[in-house]
């Protein structure tokens, strides 16, 4: 087994703050770090260690969900390193074909295959003196690992047909939202390249174990969709923010974006987000998915009695909705006694019509 882990909190310095790095090209607020806004303890964290290791020039590997922004990391690591004013040269190792994406990141000499009429420099040569982010790593084929390796500790490659050492000054950062660790142990992804990836370890972590950017998130993209579609929507209903803050955002901040673009497209100015503008999956969530892991503890803490309590409301609406009030049938799906679920409903003054999620 690999002993490799995401820890954020490995390069933790107490004593940088980012209120205290007021300074130029540096972050201004500590919510909004370049494009991330974010202010859970477990987003700050991660501006922290960008701003760290922006300048170190060491690789850096992100790992997250779809979503959660890696790529907003790798610009930021980008713009807060020395190499700010050179490119940023992005390639999604997963979407271009195999055969393909050799030259793409090489380059080719004129005549090297069928089509290739001139020489063309590739994404690493174009890169040179600034950085590369070879995005979806993980689903690199085998042979390219091997190239890639090279240029990994030789910062050096040949062109596709080409003889030439082609030499570059280039800081790589990669990104993938697969487990590495277990592709290595699968054998689809080779064990020398993930030791010289894992330089820098960064974590993004599903927005469900950060809801507390989710409201801050929400007011942005209100502000800035609004601000491009020339509309001035008028912020979020409590019920739907409740309802926003118990959804489980598998697409992450993507999902949670797209869905306040449909809301600022479709709405009029002066319009609030209600429970009305959600789309039926988050109104109808609660499908189980509920789990322990997404309430977030804030400083002030949390009444543990409440919120279980708040739970078993929860899943016992969901399982009343689901088998239409008909309780023997309910008990069964929460394997609990008739008996005992008539009296839980009792205890939560639950009536046909009620539901967890109070309608705007
Ligand atoms: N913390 C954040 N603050 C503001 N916008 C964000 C944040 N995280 C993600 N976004 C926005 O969400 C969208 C997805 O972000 P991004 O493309 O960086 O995610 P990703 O992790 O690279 O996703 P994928 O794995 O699908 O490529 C973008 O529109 C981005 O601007
Ligand atoms: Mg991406």
């Amino acid at each position: 087994m690999l002993n490799v882990a995401f820890d954020n909190s490995a390069l933790e310095d107490p004593d940088l703050h980012l209120e205290s790095t007021i300074t130029a090209g540096k972050p201004k607020n500590q919510h909004k770090f370049k494009d991330i806004i974010g202010q859970s303890d477990k987003m700050q964290e991660v501006f922290r260690l960008i701003e760290k290791v922006a300048d170190s020039d060491s690789t850096v590997i992100i790992n997250g969900e779809t979503g959660t922004g890696k790529g907003l990391a790798a610009r930021a690591i980008h713009w807060y390193s020395y190499r700010k004013s050179k490119p940023f040269v992005s390639i999604n190792c997963g979407a271009i074909p195999e055969n393909l994406l050799e030259s793409e990141l090489f380059g080719h000499v004129r005549g090297a295959f069928t089509g290739a009429t001139t020489t063309r420099r590739g994404k690493f040569e174009i890169a040179d003196g600034g950085t590369i982010f070879l995005d979806e790593i993980g689903d690199m084929s085998p042979d390219l690992q091997v190239k890639l390796l090279r240029v990994l500790e030789e910062r050096e490659f040949e062109q596709v047909g080409g003889c030439k050492t082609i030499k570059v000054d280039v800081r790589i950062i990669a990104a993938t939202h697969r487990n590495l660790e277990e592709e290595v142990q699968k054998g689809t992804f080779r064990q020398d390249l993930f030791y010289r990836l894992y330089v820098i370890p960064i974590k993004l972590p599903p927005l469900r174990k950060r809801k507390s950017d989710i409201p801050i998130l929400i007011t942005h993209f209100v502000d800035e969709i609004g601000r491009d579609k020339n509309k001035e929507l008028d912020g979020v209903s409590d019920s739907a923010m409740k309802v926003m803050m118990q959804y489980s955002w598998p697409g992450n901040v993507r999902e949670l974006r797209n869905m306040i673009e449909r809301f600022v497209v479709l709405g009029e100015d002066g319009d609030e987000l209600s429970t009305r503008n959600l789309p039926d999956k988050l109104t109808n969530f609660n499908d189980g998915n509920v789990s322990v892991a997404q309430v977030e503890i804030s400083q002030d803490g949390i009444c543990l009695n409440t919120a279980v309590n708040e739970f078993e409301k929860t899943l016992i609406v969901q399982s009343l909705k689901k088998t239409k009030w008909v309780k023997n049938r309910a008990a069964k799906l929460l394997h609990l006694k008739r008996t005992t679920l008539v009296e839980k409903i009792k205890r939560h003054h639950l009536q046909q019509t009620s539901s967890p999620l109070p309608s705007s």
